[in-house]
């Protein structure tokens, strides 16, 4: 469902501009001018979610990563409110999508980079190697255009991808690699601030971790490990893969590295964590 369908709204214009903004508190105060009539939608134990306020057109913010003001719930009184009700998956879906969506508009897509047999092997090494339920969450991270999350739904999993990088995401959710709801572009570094903790993750082609990057891959990686109980990553080398599995001890959790033989270009060596 769109925020519009949850609002039973015509149009609105989201406050935040991006998926960054979304914890930005400072956008809070946006909601307090405008015309008396409100709209607030909360949560089934009613928690808000998001309201929205009629202002030359609907302006909506969100409360998912950032809590309504004081300044804000000490004006609702002189507002005349409606109120609406849906459960927060729905609700924060319909946030994934709307940014998704704006991104499609605004950015160009990336080349088409994924050769046509990848999908298949990254299946065969996920169903290989992970005992999981059919629906069961895992998160693409790092997920560039899409092929481990395509690779996760062949094989019955529910994938929740994201990327830094627009244009590659843009070309994945062009493909119908990525879905528009389940997508974010967002900084991998940052990732536990905004995802709860599943049972598995997924990060393919990871790197190259070499002197100047291994800080950054590092970071993502401790991110990584604090999204799921089971981890699995693909890089190119084995020294990426041993470097990894360091990492993954450091912090307490078992690994194994192992040559993959589906692939020895894209996927060849792989780190497991559990
Ligand atoms: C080699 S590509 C692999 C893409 C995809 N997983 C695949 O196997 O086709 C590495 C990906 O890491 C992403 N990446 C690098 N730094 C990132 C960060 N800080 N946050 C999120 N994504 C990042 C890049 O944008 C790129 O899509």
């Amino acid at each position: 469902m769109s925020i519009c369908e949850l609002f039973d709204l015509e149009e609105i214009r989201m406050i935040e501009m991006n998926f960054q903004d979304v914890s930005n508190e400072a956008l809070l105060v946006h909601m307090l001018r405008g015309g008396s009539e409100a709209r607030l939608l909360i949560s089934q134990d009613e928690v808000p979610l998001a309201m929205a306020r009629e202002d030359d057109g609907w302006k909506v913010v969100s409360f998912l990563w950032k809590e309504p003001s004081e300044e804000l719930i000490e004006s609702l009184p002189e507002l005349d409110i409606k109120v609406y009700t849906c459960d927060t998956e729905t609700y924060r879906e319909a946030v994934y999508d709307h940014f998704s969506r704006m991104m499609l508009q605004e950015l160009e897509p990336a080349m088409e980079d994924v050769p046509h047999d990848r999908t298949k092997k990254v299946s065969d090494l996920v169903w290989k190697e992970w005992n999981f339920k059919p629906g069961d969450l895992c998160y693409d991270c790092c997920c560039g255009s899409g092929v481990g999350s395509l690779a996760l739904s062949k094989v019955g999993m529910r994938a929740f991808s994201f990327d830094i990088d627009g244009s590659l995401l843009c070309r994945g959710l062009k493909q119908g690699r990525l879905q528009t709801y389940s997508t974010v572009q967002m900084d991998a570094t940052k990732a536990s601030q905004y995802l709860e903790r599943a049972h598995f993750a997924l990060m393919l082609m990871a790197g190259d971790i070499g002197p100047g990057t291994s800080w950054v891959w590092q970071a993502i990686f401790e991110q990584v490990l604090q999204l799921a109980d089971h981890v699995m990553v693909t890089v190119g080398t084995k020294e990426e893969a041993e470097q990894l599995r360091a990492w993954s001890e450091a912090k307490g959790r078992s690994s194994r590295v192992f040559e993959n033989p589906r692939d020895k270009f894209y996927d060849r060596w792989v780190l497991v964590a559990d």
